[in-house]
């Protein structure tokens, strides 16, 4: 990225802690970059209110304002160049994301999971390996493609379960560990540090399988 700080456009649909975390560290200098809008599909995300409390442009986009599928997602993309935005952060954004976005921002799409991709993906990835009862989970952050929860893996984060979890008090670790590993993995793009290698994410300077 060139000297200008990188311009984040967060998308949303739910309570927005991974927004308020990508926020949070950039106020603290821990993240050299900006949330330049924040744009959710829902009216009553309260990740649009923690936007407007940092004073970020907080837009509601209503699919049902939009015919199509493709013009909902034009009507996104449209938001995303009108602020100026580098890079598209989803975080907790439970749509599938349209062509017209991802081909305007190619390999500039990232999505946060709470599982190990590629095991349980969807909409309730903590709940699902939870009562799979797999004993390791944790955190993905992937560049984003037209497909729910896939794309080349670019960081992990492994979380134990524990013999006297619950779903609740797991819940509480993926967060935790979720809040850690987003704001450090945009960071790295940042700084120019993340490419797609074929079909992998490539981090410069970390030692990784071929
Ligand atoms: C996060 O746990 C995120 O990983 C998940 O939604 C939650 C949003 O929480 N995303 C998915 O499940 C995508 N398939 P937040 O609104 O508090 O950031």
């Amino acid at each position: 990225m060139a000297s200008e700080r990188m311009r984040i456009g967060v998308l949303i649909s739910g309570s927005g802690t991974n927004l308020q975390a990508i926020i949070d560290a950039s106020a603290e200098g821990r993240l050299d970059a900006d949330v330049a809008v924040v744009i959710s599909n829902l009216e009553d995300a309260y990740g649009l209110e923690r936007a407007r409390k940092a004073n970020v442009p907080a837009v509601w986009i209503d699919r049902t304002d939009y015919r199509t599928f493709r013009a909902y997602n034009e009507a996104i993309r449209d938001v995303l160049l009108e602020y100026e935005v580098d890079v598209v952060a989803m975080a907790g954004y439970m749509r599938l994301l349209g062509t017209e976005v991802l081909d305007a921002y190619p390999d500039r799409v990232v999505n946060i999971h709470p599982s190990l991709l590629p095991a349980f993906p969807g909409p309730s990835g903590i709940r699902d390996a939870f009562e799979f009862g797999v004993k390791i989970t944790g955190v993905t952050i992937h560049f984003a493609n037209e497909n729910f929860d896939d794309g080349p893996i670019i960081a992990q984060e492994a979380v134990e379960v524990a013999g006297d979890d619950t779903i609740r008090s797991l819940e509480v670790r993926i967060h935790e560990a979720e809040h850690r590993l987003y704001p450090a993995v945009l960071q790295l793009i940042a700084e120019g540090r993340v490419s797609i290698v074929g079909r992998k994410a490539r981090i410069e300077g970390v030692s990784q399988g071929r």
